[in-house]
């Protein structure tokens, strides 16, 4: 690095010197280029201190003039530098004129204008708008946007922009013009335009008050048979918010453009989502159970920001988790109200303790609000965003609903139009509820998983349960001291036929060091039944007997703790067997009670495909202070193998009654019979004995939907033969002309637990269907590479040097998908030595390059805890 990126610190936040009321942009679309004529009305803030000088933002363009009103500044009157423009300002108020071009065409990084296969459009947050023109490029800046495109009719049939269309015409020159008019002001980063020939698939949505907002789907020609889903679940998240959070949509118009090149999954501009395909797109044949899932949500998302994010947005990056956290939590609540609230809880746990609890205990541990960054791009994290709807859950939970939805209305009332902090979120709350957050606020200001040990003591004399609590949290960068978390903890007790003897929804909370807590008239020693519904983010422990396990695995009236007790029974199975993976086994008993499981047909199938389903190797790996990655999946490989020959037969019973009859439908029922048939076909496809692999290609060729076809797959995966060879081959040529079919293609070759998928990933990097300039591609690929123990840990650090040279590549084009991809990397301190230090010297070798500053920012923290470890 020859100059090292700056440290952005919160505390030293300042109000901007002036705002901007209004912008008025004019951007016409060249062959080469893009002309950005932009209008801004400034106007002093008067509650800060005057330099005579602004400074506005701008990157990667060609400054052609400057007007102040309407005189036109020389060369000599302001500073241009590569990344801002100085201005001489004193006037309480001014008009700035300012003309630039820039070539989206040769824009990889996807941030800004680009081009996008024959289209074009943006990305602005966070920081993308400089690219596009000057301008206060900050959240607390609000203005009202007029913009006007320009392009040719006949490729640019569409011209997109924020808000309402308010006029168009045509040139005699075959160009055309639209504009647009957004009455909510809003700051940049909520800027969006889109110009190309699409697809438009319409519909309407009429609001409680009875408004009608039209609402339009803009995607490729080819995909147009692929929308309703989406539509449908836009329709869904409207009448969502408007139930629970009172909040209705706010414009008449609401459009969603679908693109192929996205570094992200999606884009919650004002009436202008831009997303990426893969959360739009989907029909039977191409997307499964768990893609249609996904689309709801996102598309649930992005919908809820239009409250929280747009009409109440963040006043400083810092707040991020103001409208991530709290958009992901509403976005949790309306999965949980269309699907099943067990599975998606249970998927939302297995997502925290395996990313983000691996994030908090890394190098880029931070708060849910950070006190500083050096990119705020490598800040959209599994902490602000998982742990951050964590945060806004508790706070559900420790308020009640009355309390809560008060105050989040109270929140949108007090706040509608302004850019705010999180303490703003937090002080309506209180006022709302009358409750004291001060401690509560912790969350928000340290980082670190906090660990609760819990023990429970028995007194049959006064019928008295006394369960003592303590916790404590770890050091995290910048933070050897931690204090005390307000931790809700959703406690039952169980009797030894699992009924339960407190009332539903009890919560105790812990906020001590260490605290007791009492309960009367409790006739028989109970097993308390902890943490329901994963009540706190935290890593917990209580010191259950075997029997104490089975009465909560087989009847905990949280089904989300009867997923979770078996997790820890496996868990230690495990970690017990690491040792000697040989003879890793999961005790008797606990195979006698799956049995049992699976045998009853009562069972909800979409738990039992959960509770069937061991750890994962992040989790797990979250549990050591030294992981030998091989030794580790051979151990988990070794008990999958020991259920599958067990429980064959079961299984096998199971499986045959888990295909739904008759033809694909989307719905919770086939949902859950066709996760369950997969998980049974995963081991059944391991068995020693019986005819696992003929059940998967029959499976495989009989099945009308994805879902099956891709269970089939995943079940003969980690065999590298001929018949699952065929089978991938077979799947290309079906799907060749489907780019996230194709997506799928390359992440089956990246996870599969072969020793030939290092070669095949590589060798995959060539092949015509994958693109280093499609972000789509490369998570496929690199990024499910990255997460493979068996292919990304070889004992030589190969796989480590090919992703760190992976990364350098991509960096040149594209430094937030190369940020991405480094995560693995930054977790070598968790490694056992030689493979801590093959990753110490993959990051060693990255840092003498020219990086950009996201990625010097992640190598740079990993190196510095590295020398400290
Ligand atoms: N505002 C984000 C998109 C974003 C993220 C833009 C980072 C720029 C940088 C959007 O609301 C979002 O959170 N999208 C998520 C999907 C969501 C369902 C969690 C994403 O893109 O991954
Ligand atoms: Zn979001």
């Amino acid at each position: 690095m020859t100059v090292q990126p700056q440290t952005i610190y919160l505390k030293d936040y300042l109000a901007p010197a002036y705002w901007i009321k209004t912008v008025d942009l004019i951007i016409t679309l060249r062959e080469e280029d893009a002309l950005v004529m932009a209008t801004l009305q400034l106007e002093q803030n008067v509650k800060v201190p005057q330099t005579g000088r602004l400074t506005l933002q701008g990157e990667n363009q060609q400054l052609l003039e400057i007007e102040i009103d309407g005189r036109v500044l020389s060369a000599a009157e302001y500073v241009l530098t590569d990344s801002d423009l100085t201005l001489p300002l004193t006037a309480k108020s001014a008009t700035v004129r300012i003309q630039s071009t820039h070539r989206p065409k040769e824009n990889k990084t996807l941030s800004g204008l680009y081009y996008s296969n024959g289209n074009y459009c943006t990305q602005c947050e966070a920081e993308g708008f400089r690219r596009i023109t000057y301008f206060l490029d900050r959240p607390d800046v609000l203005s009202v946007f007029t913009t006007t495109l320009i392009a040719e009719q006949a490729q640019y049939p569409y011209l997109l922009a924020n808000g309402n269309c308010v006029d168009q015409g045509e040139n005699d020159d075959g160009t055309h013009w639209v504009k647009w008019q957004d009455p909510f002001p809003k700051p940049a980063y909520l800027f969006a335009m889109v110009a190309g020939d699409l697809a438009k698939l319409t519909d309407t949505y009429t609001t409680r008050s009875g408004k009608v907002v039209a609402l339009e789907f803009y995607v490729e020609h080819h995909n147009q048979n692929q929308v309703e889903h989406a539509i449908q679940s836009l329709k869904r998240s409207m009448a969502f918010d408007e139930k629970v959070y009172g909040l209705e949509y706010d414009l008449e118009l609401y459009m969603v453009v679908a693109v192929e090149d996205f570094n992200m999954g999606a884009m919650e501009n004002k009436g202008l989502n831009i997303f990426n395909t893969k959360y739009v797109l989907a029909d039977q044949n191409t997307a499964t159970d768990t893609d249609y899932q996904n689309i709801e949500s996102v598309i649930g998302h992005e919908y809820f920001h239009n409250w929280s994010g747009n009409r109440v947005t963040l006043r400083d990056w810092f707040q991020l988790s103001l409208k991530e956290g709290f958009t992901v939590y509403r976005e949790q609540q309306f999965a949980a109200a269309c699907g099943s609230p067990t599975c998606n809880r249970i998927d939302e746990v297995n997502l925290i303790r395996t990313r983000q609890f691996a994030e908090d205990a890394g190098p880029m541990a931070h708060a849910v609000r950070p006190e500083s960054y050096i990119e705020i791009n490598n800040f959209y994290t599994m902490t602000v965003y998982q742990k951050g709807a964590e945060v806004i859950r508790m706070l559900h939970t420790l308020l009640g609903d009355e309390a809560y939805y008060a105050g989040t209305s109270l929140y949108f009332k007090r706040h509608d139009g302004q850019a705010v902090t999180t303490d703003d979120f937090v002080q309506a709350m209180s006022d709302a509820s009358g409750k004291d957050l001060k401690q509560f606020l912790n969350w928000y200001r340290q980082a670190g998983t906090p660990s609760v040990t819990l023990s429970g003591e028995y007194y049959g004399k006064g019928q008295r349960f006394i369960l003592t609590a303590s916790q404590s949290c770890p050091p995290t960068p910048q933070q050897p001291n931690k204090a005390p978390f307000v931790i809700p903890i959703k406690i039952q007790l169980l009797d030894n036929q699992g009924t339960a003897l407190l009332p539903a929804n009890t919560v105790i909370v812990l906020t001590e060091g260490t605290q007791q807590f009492e309960f009367n008239n409790i006739t028989q020693a109970p097993t308390p039944s902890l943490f329901g519904q994963f009540s706190a983010p935290v890593k917990w422990d209580y010191p259950y007997t075997q029997s104490e396990q089975h009465i909560l695995l087989r009847h905990d009236t949280c089904p989300v703790n009867r997923w979770d007790i078996g997790q820890t029974m496996m868990s230690n199975a495990i970690l017990a067997g690491l040792a000697q993976p040989e003879t890793a086994a999961l005790p008797g008993d606990m195979l006698e009670i799956l049995k049992a499981l699976i045998q009853d047909q009562k069972e909800d199938p979409a738990l039992l495909s959960r509770l069937l389903t061991l750890p994962g190797f992040g989790f797990l790996g979250e549990k050591l202070s030294c992981i030998e990655p091989q030794v580790l999946l051979a151990t988990i490989l070794r008990i999958e193998q020991q259920i599958a020959d067990v429980l064959y037969e079961p299984l096998l019973q199971r499986y045959e009654h888990s295909l739904p009859k008759g033809v694909y439908q989307y719905n919770q029922k086939d949902m859950g019979l066709r996760a369950m048939a997969n998980v049974c076909l995963y081991y059944l496809v391991r068995a020693q004995q019986g005819q696992g692999l003929n059940l998967a290609v029959a499976q495989y060729q009989a099945a009308d939907n994805m879902t099956l076809r891709m269970g089939s797959l995943r079940a003969v995966n980690d065999f590298d033969a001929a018949l699952r060879n065929n089978l991938l081959s077979d799947f290309y040529s079906r799907y060749q002309d489907y780019a996230l079919v194709v997506d799928k293609w390359l992440s089956l070759h990246a996870t599969a637990r072969h020793v030939n998928c290092f070669k095949q990933v590589q060798t995959l990097t060539h092949h015509p269907a994958f693109h280093w300039t499609n972000p789509n591609k490369v998570y496929s690929l690199l990024g499910a590479f990255g997460q493979n123990p068996m292919a990304f840990h070889q004992a030589d650090g190969s796989g480590y040097a090919f992703l760190a040279q992976a990364v350098c590549d991509l960096d040149r084009k594209n430094p937030q998908v190369a940020s991405r991809m480094i995560d693995p990397l930054t977790q070598a301190k968790k490694y056992a030595a030689p493979y801590r230090q093959h990753m110490t010297d993959a990051l060693h070798q990255l840092s003498k390059e020219k990086l950009s500053a996201n990625v010097y920012e992640k190598v740079s923290k990993s190196l510095e805890e590295l020398q400290h470890a």
